[in-house]
């Protein structure tokens, strides 16, 4: 990785969690590492009145405990270049004051017109700050590139998505527009492309002739925490399946593409959601289950359930489980079920990928359920980020009895030191203009057009149960119906890759 070329980052929403949780701590770590710029300069802007010197505490306060947090002359320089500017979105005059310190910054600094704003507000803030900053000519690459990175969700459903593109499309390029979803940023997910396309042997296997069905499950331990109210007008169709998940079953299921470059990844990325096959109205209650977590004793400690929590409606009818099965209809996986879960209070975070092979077509070895669990690569995204393989070997000794092995490998035997958090990777792409791994307009597009009628059952037909699961369970049992075969189950993850069964690690 490279230094990127001096600029200025300007953060809307720079006092805000994801900015002082992610997107600040991303800064500094690129700075550490020496891929920062040489010369730059960070402008948080936000509706309070602070000064630099209170913002510039709060960084520090935000960097606190970071691994490699010197607390030296490199860390001053490093606060020294952020800047605090008040600015209140629906106030044009404000944008007059924004522009007026950028270019105050870049005399003084010797740095050209490259900017990067990063959006980090509530979505609906978007459509004041696109021409806001356009009114200034901020959005004009005359004295050097202009980006945006627009932070999810990207519109509500298909037709807010049009209108928001519409919206920025009115001002800037699409080549300036950096439409974020932090899977795409984790290393693992990346190794999804490696793993598949480095290597020959799974590639032949990775169709229709040997995958009996594929199985992904993004699950957290944790609830809504503070975000209640911002999670009542989203769940988690709209908050986790819409981007994340997508993108997992995209990077799954893509053909090989030409080249790495952003735009083959992202033609393949496209092909595979426009493939997706609409869930039919009538079918949305056989092939999608909604769930929501009630309170429970988990571990010793009471979990009060989602209608208890800060800025949720005690008759809330918001998911915050939800699991799909799917198709996708073209040559390579015509026929072949895909299950995709996530919800939050389960019983432990984890996101893998299973890719169930088929049996073979006549088994001699002491009766079918002797190899349960067989056949499967497994690659976790998260935690012990890895893969596993899992497949039958004799037991020694008399007979032919057999045992599910696992092999695996764990990212962390790489011996490097650290994993990447996300969005330093995707924050230094998009320093340095590769939208490899953000998403594209048609990419948005066809995600929502493939939830849309789903959203919309959800919506419209109450009889369309939202089932209670109690927190620190695997959501509503139910679920599991969606599995048609009856002796097929979804995988009950643990946190150590490798573990199985009474050894699982919560
Ligand atoms: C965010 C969602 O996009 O992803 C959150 O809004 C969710 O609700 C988070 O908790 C999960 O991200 P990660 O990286 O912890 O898997």
């Amino acid at each position: 990785m490279n230094r990127a070329e001096n600029q200025i980052i300007v953060i809307f929403g720079g006092r805000g969690d994801l900015a002082m949780r992610k997107i600040v701590p991303a800064l500094y770590e690129l700075f550490i590492q020496g891929l920062m710029p040489e010369r730059f300069a960070v402008v948080a802007t936000g509706r309070s009145k602070v000064d630099d010197e209170v913002y510039r505490n709060e960084v520090s306060s935000a960097l606190t405990g970071k691994a490699g947090k010197e607390g030296g002359k490199g860390d001053d320089d490093f606060m020294r270049a952020f800047f605090y500017t008040t600015l209140d979105p629906l106030v044009p005059g404000d944008y007059r004051e924004l522009a007026g310190l950028l270019n105050r910054l870049r005399s003084e600094m010797k740095i050209q017109g490259n900017t990067l704003f990063y959006l980090s507000v509530p979505p609906e803030i978007y459509d004041e700050i696109s021409p806001g900053l356009a009114g200034q000519g901020l959005n004009s690459e005359a004295d050097g590139w202009k980006r945006l990175i627009i932070e999810k969700p990207f519109g509500y459903d298909y037709a807010s998505a049009v209108h928001l593109n519409r919206l920025l499309l009115e001002h800037w390029e699409e080549s300036q527009l950096f439409r974020i979803d932090h899977y795409l940023g984790k290393e693992t997910v990346q190794n999804i492309l490696v793993t598949r396309f480095s290597n020959g042997i799974f590639e032949p296997l990775w169709n229709r002739n040997y995958v009996h069905h594929v199985e992904i499950t993004s699950s957290e331990s944790l609830g809504v925490e503070k975000r209640g109210s911002y999670y009542e007008g989203t769940g988690a169709l709209r908050d986790m399946v819409q981007n994340h998940l997508l993108h997992l079953v995209g990077f799954i299921a893509m053909e090989p593409p030409s080249s790495i470059d952003s735009t083959s990844i992202r033609n393949e990325l496209v092909k595979v959601f426009e493939s997706l096959r609409p869930v039919k109205p009538e079918d949305v209650r056989k092939m999608t289950i909604r769930g929501q977590y009630t309170g429970a004793h988990v571990k010793g400690e009471w979990l009060g359930g989602y209608r208890e929590e800060e800025g949720v409606s005690k008759t809330s009818m918001t998911e915050t489980f939800a699991a799909l099965k799917f198709y996708i209809d073209n040559w390579r996986w015509g026929g072949v079920p895909f299950y995709i879960r996530t919800g939050k209070r389960l019983p432990t975070r984890v996101t893998e990928a299973v890719i169930h092979f088929k049996p073979t077509p006549h088994y001699l070895f002491s009766g079918e359920s002797a190899c349960e669990g067989c056949n499967q690569l497994i690659i976790r995204i998260q935690p012990d980020e890895g893969i596993l393989i899992k497949f039958g070997m004799k037991i020694p000794g008399g007979g032919f009895n057999v045992r599910n092995v696992n092999m695996d490998f764990h990212y962390s035997d790489l011996a490097v030191d650290r994993i990447p958090d996300a969005y330093e990777r995707l924050i230094h792409d998009c320093m340095n203009g590769d939208s490899t791994l953000y998403t594209r307009s048609d990419a948005v597009l066809a995600a929502w057009k493939f939830l849309d009628p789903v959203l919309q059952a959800w919506k419209d037909d109450p009889s369309i149960p939202v089932y209670g699961y109690p927190a620190g369970t695997w959501g509503p049992e139910t679920a599991d119906g969606l599995i048609e075969e009856p002796e097929l189950t979804w995988r009950y993850p643990c946190k150590n890759l490798a573990d199985d069964g009474v050894y699982c690690e919560l």
